[in-house]
């Protein structure tokens, strides 16, 4: 690994994609604990989560479905701003397990909204399970149940996390090098 630049910035190697996938295994393993015989529907988180969601997804024992949501900003009728609505629900998650799999919590204001949202639908149990956690910028209630690293306030890119759009390809996470 070495540094890399993307667009006007500077990144530096931070987690290696083999230290990645023995936090994914670790995970997995409790999940498939927890998760036996709750017939649990995995929601992906786009577009940041792809890569986990299908690392994570892959070692998921327990007989399981997955779909895939994404958060569509939209301009409200009145001039309160950007409201963002969670688009894809089309399963029938009223009583069910489900397990939200994000790519990074940071202020956890995204995930507070997606778990408003999918509370209207009535599922029996909501789990989160995210890659990333920045447990000092974290300013909500939810109980994050499961991440692969907590980091602190610095920005990274890769393994679907991105920069403006770009660096999701990489293998590996980078962090900003200022
Ligand atoms: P939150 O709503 O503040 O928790 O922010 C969550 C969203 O911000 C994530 O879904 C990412 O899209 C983005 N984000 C936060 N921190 C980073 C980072 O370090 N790198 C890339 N995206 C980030
Ligand atoms: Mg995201």
């Amino acid at each position: 690994m070495e540094n890399i630049k993307i667009l006007d910035k500077a990144f530096k190697p931070y987690i290696s994609a083999a230290k990645i996938q023995t936090k994914i295994s670790v995970i997995a393993s409790k999940l498939n604990k927890q998760l036996d015989g709750k017939d649990p529907l995995f929601m992906g988180i786009l577009n940041g989560s792809f890569m986990f969601a299908s690392d994570l997804y892959k070692q998921i024992t327990v007989p399981s479905q997955i779909t895939f949501l994404k958060l569509a900003s939209y301009q409200g009728t009145g001039s309160t701003g950007k409201v963002k609505r969670l688009i894809g629900i089309n399963e029938d998650i009223k009583n069910k397990t489900v397990v939200i799999i994000e790519d990074i919590v940071d202020t956890g204001v995204t995930l507070d909204s997606i778990i408003k949202q999918l509370r209207g639908y009535e599922p029996k149990e909501i789990i989160v399970v995210t890659l990333m956690f920045k447990p000092k910028a974290y300013t909500k209630e939810f109980k994050v149940d499961y991440f692969a690293f907590d980091i602190p306030n610095d920005f990274i890119v890769g393994y679907g996390l991105d920069y403006d759009g770009y660096g999701r390809n990489l293998a590996d996470i980078y962090v900003i090098n200022e």
